[in-house]
């Protein structure tokens, strides 16, 4: 429950003080009813506010930020085999967000999350072929046609894949160290993509979407987007596409 003129506030209506004015105005009404005494308090979720005839409802002031999340948690507000979600590692934001796609719960990296429900219709919509770069350390025999296989598109699920961008970048204990970045969003696709190949992904973080780059920020930890990041991010879609074109078929 929130003071009448706060709610106001809130709502953008006016200050704390004016609304007071246009409260002793007898200008607002709480379920139908004019309020002219000051100590009134609301219920935001279910009371029916009105100024001068029209209904107000809060602003909620959009939040954008990126976490890296770490592998063991899974990217929903809640589970239901009461494994960690996200939401723990970002507890310390006020406002309710939530993350923008998904990450496999033994996947780690860039998770972008906001309360903007507009932005992430954007970034989730299929049709604006947002890329996602992810490092994947895999086992098993990674040849030259392996990698043209994964940079044409490869069979999962009945679909082939669209062209991708394939490098070897390294090798660890765990194996072959390669950078991937593909333009869909099917379930567990950088994965299933290997495993059409014969190759196991041991290991796998994302490290770039859609022109983010989650750079040094350490793991488990989350961090504001820029002006700069969030205005990218809203041009999605407004521009005219580029057509991806993968490296190894040259431009005519
Ligand atoms: N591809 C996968 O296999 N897993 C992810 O979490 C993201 C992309």
């Amino acid at each position: 429950m929130v003071r009448l003129q706060k709610f106001m506030a809130d709502c953008g209506v006016a200050s704390r003080r004016n609304a007071e004015k246009i409260i002793l105005e007898r200008r607002v009404k709480v379920n139908g009813e004019v309020v002219t005494e000051m100590g009134v308090k609301v219920d935001e979720e279910y009371d029916v506010v009105e100024v001068d005839g029209r209904e107000i409802k809060p602003q909620t002031k959009k939040i954008y930020i990126m976490l890296n999340k770490p592998e063991g948690f899974v990217t929903t507000v809640s589970d239901d085999k009461g494994r960690p979600t996200v939401m723990e590692l970002v507890s310390d934001i006020e406002q309710r967000i939530y993350p923008v796609g998904r990450l496999d719960y033994d996947t780690e990296g860039l998770l972008i999350m906001t309360n903007d429900g507009d932005l992430t219709f954007k970034i989730s919509h299929p049709k604006h072929n947002i890329s996602k770069t992810y490092v994947a350390e895999v086992t098993g025999n990674i040849t030259m046609e392996t990698l043209i296989n994964l940079r044409r598109g490869v069979e999962i699920d009945g679909f082939k894949t669209s062209p991708a961008e394939v490098e070897v970048v390294g090798a660890t204990q765990l194996g072959t160290k390669l950078e991937i970045t593909i333009h869909e969003g099917h379930n567990r696709q950088v994965r299933k993509m290997f495993e059409s190949q014969g190759c196991i992904v041991k290991k796998l973080k994302r490290i770039k979407e859609a022109g983010l780059q989650l750079g040094h920020l350490p793991i488990g930890k989350w961090r504001k987007l820029s002006e700069s990041e969030v205005n990218m991010l809203k041009k999605i879609g407004t521009e005219p596409k580029k057509k991806f074109v993968p490296r190894y078929k040259k431009r005519k």
